[in-house]
């Protein structure tokens, strides 16, 4: 698949006319470069209970396609309430059996075992990833299965030294675990919740997300291949109603979830009363903010990152720029020609940016959001390159004039759209930053490591990124505030979140 450089609409004589123009979108055309690895797919997968895969109680399977073809890429298996039960009392047999008293040293074997094992395959997972769900290759290749693998051997490091995790204090696991994973990130979701949960002994009842079910059933086959003792992890498949009994199951002994703020709010009133330990990691609307002395390619660069990468289907999304006055036009200029050569189409060519949409359900949001944007009376700029004939996809999306009242700077689009505000002062920035309802991440751009410091403080945001967005380490606690839910992944916090203290 091809983009076109677009001609640059409504060119106004400004400060922007000291931008040099791009000479590259016009004159290269890539030829296609697929990846071609075999992804190792079946035609359908059954439920993964028990250390085997087991055809559904329910007798009922669904179709999970491929989001930038719109073909099916294989039936899974639709998990009903009996279903959940045996994934739970197998998860409760295996927890009192060998995994509970195994010796940490042993147990982190098995954990640095499937970080390996998913090396070896990395690269059949990350075309699964991208069939599956629609990001570009480069990101699953490059970002997703690493990291996965990266969560993994950190967590399996801790397995042997969780006394040290808590000084003075003896933590034990808590019993069956109950998560439940969104479509952004499966493979790496799946890292987040599985790695500390089994390093600090529990077991697992997981569900993946409806649209993308097939790198977690894939990790199904690894753990058998890892010899993982039966029964400590268990996926069922299947959608919200699945996902309802996962978190509702009475000998779930902690729950954890990602996804919507939503379906967080009907989650925590299923739960309320019950002892639950649970954590949330639900949406946000980060502010990445420019002041006039960032070095402006490189904040360019970090912007096109913190709300293209992943079409935008990131909680952490960079998804309202706020962006000094002074330079604002420059700034927005240039973002607009470097958003006219991002390649939007086949998710599976290595050259790919932007790939597809994760479902049709997400492109009518994102499209009911956009027209509201228009609507509400902002400016919108999106490039005219070609998109594929089929499939879910979307332009690059830049409003400016956008008011902090507007839907686009409020709501949590979850594709790629960027909501352009502008500010003169610190203390201007800090208070639209914080004017959302979120508190997930923030991103500041200056050359003042004294600004970044006093903005780290002041911006109330679970993660704050200086002069860089989108990074992230197995060892840094991730996590948010407000509507963004509560909890923390990653990290010695993360760990915690797996243990009580006896
Ligand atoms: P969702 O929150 O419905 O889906 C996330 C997971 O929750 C899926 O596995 C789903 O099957 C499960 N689920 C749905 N209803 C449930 C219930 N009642 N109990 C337990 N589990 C349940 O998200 P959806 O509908 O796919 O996307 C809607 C919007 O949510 C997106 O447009 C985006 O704005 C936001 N979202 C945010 C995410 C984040 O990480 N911040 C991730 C996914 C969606
Ligand atoms: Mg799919």
């Amino acid at each position: 698949m091809h983009t076109r450089r677009a001609p640059l609409r409504a060119k106004k004589k400004s400060a922007a006319a000291h931008v040099p123009e791009l000479i590259f979108g016009d004159l290269w055309e890539f030829d296609p470069a697929p990846e071609t690895a075999d992804p190792r797919l079946r035609d359908q997968y059954d439920l993964f209970i028990g250390g085997t895969f087991v055809p559904p109680r329910s007798g009922r399977y669904f179709e999970t396609v491929n989001p930038a073809t719109e073909k099916v890429i294989a039936s899974v298996a639709l998990a009903g309430p009996d279903d959940v039960d045996a994934a739970f009392a197998a998860a409760q047999k295996a927890f009192e059996g060998p995994w509970r008293k195994m010796p940490g040293k042993e147990r982190g074997k098995y954990i640095y075992r499937i970080a390996r094992l998913i090396q070896e395959r990395a690269r059949e997972f990350a075309v699964v990833e991208t069939m599956d769900g629609g990001k570009p290759i480069k990101e699953s290749r490059d970002f997703d299965v690493p990291m996965a693998a990266a969560h993994f051997f950190y967590h399996a490091g801790w397995a042997d030294k969780i006394e040290y995790a808590l000084p003075g204090c003896r933590v034990e696991p808590l019993g069956p675990v109950g998560q439940v994973i969104p479509w952004n990130f499966p493979l790496l979701m799946l890292a987040w919740k599985i790695a500390p949960a089994l390093a600090m002994g529990n077991t697992i009842v997981l569900k993946p997300a409806e649209t993308t079910p097939l790198t977690a059933l894939k990790l199904g086959e690894l753990l058998r291949e890892a010899e993982l003792p039966h029964g400590v992890v268990n996926f069922v498949t299947g959608a919200g109603d699945t996902g309802a009994a996962v978190m509702g199951h009475p000998a779930a002994k902690k729950i954890a979830f990602t996804g919507s703020t939503e379906v967080g709010k009907i989650i925590m009133r299923q739960t309320a009363g019950t002892d639950k330990k649970m954590t949330m990691e639900l949406g946000g609307k980060a502010a990445n903010i420019v002041f006039d002395d960032a070095p402006i390619d490189q904040a360019v660069e970090g912007v096109v990152n913190g709300i293209f990468f992943n079409q935008g289907h990131v909680c952490c999304a960079g998804s309202r720029l706020l962006v000094q006055e002074s330079i604002a036009e420059l700034f927005v200029e240039k973002l607009k020609r470097r958003i006219d050569v991002l390649r939007v189409g086949n998710p599976l060519d290595k050259n790919t940016d932007v790939g597809a949409i994760n479902s049709r359900m997400q492109l009518e949001k994102i499209e009911e959001l956009v027209e509201s944007g228009v609507a509400q009376g902002a400016t919108i700029y999106q490039p005219s390159c070609r998109l594929p004939g089929r499939g879910f996809f979307y332009r690059p999306t830049i409003f400016t004039a956008v008011t902090q009242s507007h839907r686009i700077a409020c709501e949590e689009i979850f594709g790629p759209v960027l909501s352009v505000l502008t500010f003169r002062t610190l203390e201007e920035a800090v208070e639209k930053a914080n004017n959302t309802a979120f508190g997930l991440s923030a991103g500041v751009w200056t050359d003042k490591g004294s600004r970044i410091l006093k903005m780290s403080t002041l911006l109330k945001a679970g993660v704050v990124w200086a002069n860089t967005f989108n990074k992230f380490d197995p060892s840094s606690p991730f996590g948010g505030y407000k509507e963004s839910g509560f909890g923390r992944e990653g990290g010695r916090h993360g760990l915690l979140d797996y243990a009580k203290v006896v």
